[in-house]
């Protein structure tokens, strides 16, 4: 990377994320890093400096990564990279030797961490939050209309709340969403940003079976 970047990087305490955080620090990158372990964390501050912000978070808590998340954008803007590194490992021992709490512990960090440090939570038929998340993000590049739904049945099994429901989240959330993200899109990127919405051939076929 030949500029400056941000580079987010969690499980910075020891092993490959410290030394990751270490020799990124080295090439000029900014780093903000996590982990549990307060001393580590202290210690490799003072190694990198400056250029290093390196925060107490347990990445399988939501509520502690979403304040993470925060303070990080807040202070550095969003990052150019992210490292969903922190993991655990079980003792070595064969599956059923592995008591239940250790495994699900390995799910709730390796699994859970990361969607969590990697998504935020959004209802798109909620207009304020719509509105209010895409203001808190930087302008997006892209954007991707996934959220969807399709009834499972023919139309003449298919309720008029079913039918209301299916239109607020397969059309009008993609239209909420895509008013509210554009301006700022086309402000920061003229004609270079991308949006397209997810269609579903799926839902024809099984509305009109004897489609070819
Ligand atoms: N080493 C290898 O040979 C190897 C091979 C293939 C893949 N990998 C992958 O590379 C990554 C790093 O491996 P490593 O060998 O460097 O592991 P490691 O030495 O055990 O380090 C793991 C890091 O993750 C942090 N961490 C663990 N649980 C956390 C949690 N709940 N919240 C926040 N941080 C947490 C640890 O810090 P705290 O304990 O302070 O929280 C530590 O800094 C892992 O994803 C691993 O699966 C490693």
């Amino acid at each position: 990377m030949p500029d400056k970047r941000t580079i987010v990087i969690t499980g910075v305490s020891r092993g490959l994320g410290r030394a990751m955080a270490l020799e990124f620090a080295a090439r000029g990158h900014v780093i903000a890093g996590c982990g549990r372990t307060a001393a580590a964390l202290v210690d490799l501050r003072r190694q990198v400096g400056a250029s290093g912000h390196f925060n107490v978070v347990d990445v399988a808590s939501d509520r502690q990564v979403d304040h993470w998340a925060q303070k990080v954008i807040d202070t550095l803007g969003p990052p150019d990279l992210l490292l969903n590194n922190a993991a655990l490992i079980n003792r070595n021992a064969p599956l059923w030797q592995v008591p239940a709490g250790e495994f699900s512990t390995l799910v709730d960090v390796n699994i859970k961490g990361v969607a969590n440090v990697t998504t935020r939570r959004l209802d798109v038929l909620d207009d304020a939050a719509v509105e209010q998340l895409v203001g808190e993000l930087p302008p997006l590049s892209i954007l991707f209309n996934c959220a969807g739904y399709v009834h499972n049945g023919t139309i003449l099994e298919c309720a008029p709340k079913d039918w209301e429901f299916t239109m607020n989240l397969n059309v009008r959330s993609m239209y909420a969403v895509t008013r509210a993200a554009l301006p700022r899109m086309i402000a920061e990127h003229q004609s270079k940003g991308t949006w397209s919405s997810m269609t579903s051939w799926r839902a024809c076929r099984s509305s009109a079976p004897s489609l070819p």
